[in-house]
């Protein structure tokens, strides 16, 4: 059984990788690597997979995990930039993917009852990635 929460942020981030020339990442990110940077509306649903509990009918209750989701995530994020002021974001550069590993390394730990199957990341309406802790040990 899996079951998902779906909360929304708003945040500014710019894609740049320091480790190459500014022709370089104009290339590879185009206007996502404008100076000032820019904002995006995401939509964060975190989904968490294990056995339906007799007692309270639920795999995880969603009130509990919108709570981890903000206290891990959310909270920490939003009407931020993403590239300065996020402690468990730095030196990532926050492409949707990178974001969404990154989020998991926060949300993993923190799920108890089940374990957390999928984290969605919706950075416009036309894009969005999904991470099932493909690169992650263990
Ligand atoms: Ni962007």
């Amino acid at each position: 059984m899996i079951v998902s929460a779906r909360l929304t942020f708003s945040a500014a981030h710019r894609l740049d990788n320091p480790k190459f020339d500014a022709e370089w990442n104009r290339r590879t990110f185009d206007k996502c690597n404008n100076p000032g940077g820019h904002g995006h509306n995401y939509i964060l649903q975190v989904s968490v997979r294990g056995k339906i509990d007799p007692e309270s009918g639920m795999v995880i209750d969603l009130a509990k995990l919108k709570e981890i989701m903000r206290e891990r995530i959310v909270d920490r994020v939003d009407h931020r930039n993403l590239n300065a002021d996020v402690d468990f974001l730095g030196g990532i550069n926050p492409t949707a993917e990178n974001l969404a590993r990154a989020f998991w390394q926060q949300l993993a730990p923190a799920i108890t009852q089940g374990s957390l199957y999928e984290i969605m990341l919706q950075e416009t309406e036309k894009n969005s990635v999904v991470y099932r802790g493909e690169d992650e040990e263990s």
